[in-house]
């Protein structure tokens, strides 16, 4: 006597054939299937939402970025879990003209961190949003707003130099940049001045400091949102 199994209506293909010996087997192929698992939430999705979409895959692939995410990486303390938690280090300034990618490769480097496995809390703003975001107004805070970026184990202080400076902005500036620097906090700081005209803009004692505390990158090319690849 022959036994006659037949596929589970409902699944067909290998899915279809599997079922169909299991159940030959005496197996119910439903019975003990596992309940698909949740996909865990990384680190770096949780990142990539608070990512604006335009940098939000942004790899980075200049020499100089890479090796100051692998230093951060390398010199980062072990945490409960056994991953890396972010120290005290070397920050990095990315300089350039416009559009050659300053603000991708921060991100970037943001993204490699923690695709590294790195635990950081982190932080990114323009530096003109954050001098409109330190203006007076009813119900905010701005001195708090002023101390979490200044305290938090990585900033992204994007664009630094563009907004027009006066002695509020520079001394705003100031006050952050020389907390991260007795603090030797890890920072990525990009701007579309030449490094040699950054004290013009953003103040001797604030340049001063960024020349000690950051690695330098010089990104050079054409705008790259005005010339797409050929
Ligand atoms: N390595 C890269 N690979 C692919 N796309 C890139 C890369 N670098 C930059 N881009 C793209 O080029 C454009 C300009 O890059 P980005 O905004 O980073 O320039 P920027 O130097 O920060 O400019 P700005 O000085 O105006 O702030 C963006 O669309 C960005 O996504
Ligand atoms: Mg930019």
């Amino acid at each position: 006597m022959t036994t006659v199994t037949r596929e589970p209506r409902t699944a067909g293909g290998a899915a279809g054939r599997l079922a169909a010996i299991l159940t030959a087997r005496g197996i119910d192929p439903r019975a003990d299937a596992p309940a698909p698992e949740p996909e865990p939430v990384t680190a770096l999705k949780l990142a990539d939402a608070r990512i604006a979409p335009r940098y939000r895959l942004a790899l980075a692939d200049h020499p100089g970025v890479t090796a100051w995410v692998t230093a951060i990486t390398r010199a980062g303390r072990p945490g409960p879990g056994g991953a890396p938690g972010i120290a005290t280090g070397p920050s990095l300034l990315i300089a350039g003209p416009t559009g050659t990618g300053k603000t991708h490769q921060a991100y970037g480097a943001i993204r490699s961190l923690l695709a590294a496995g790195v635990r950081l809390r982190w932080e990114a703003t323009t530096a003109a949003d954050l001098y409109a975001a330190q203006r007076p107004r009813q119900g905010h805070d701005p001195e708090r707003q002023l101390l979490a970026l200044a305290r938090c184990p990585l900033l992204l202080l994007d664009d630094l130099g563009a907004a027009k400076q006066s002695q509020w902005t520079e001394e705003l500036t100031y006050r952050l940049v020389n907390h991260r620097y007795n603090h030797m906090l890890p920072t990525l700081v990009t701007t579309n001045l030449p490094v040699a005209e950054l004290r013009d803009a953003v103040g001797d004692r604030v340049a001063s400091r960024l020349a000690e505390m950051t690695e330098r990158v010089i990104l050079t090319g054409r705008d790259r949102r005005r010339h797409t690849a050929t």
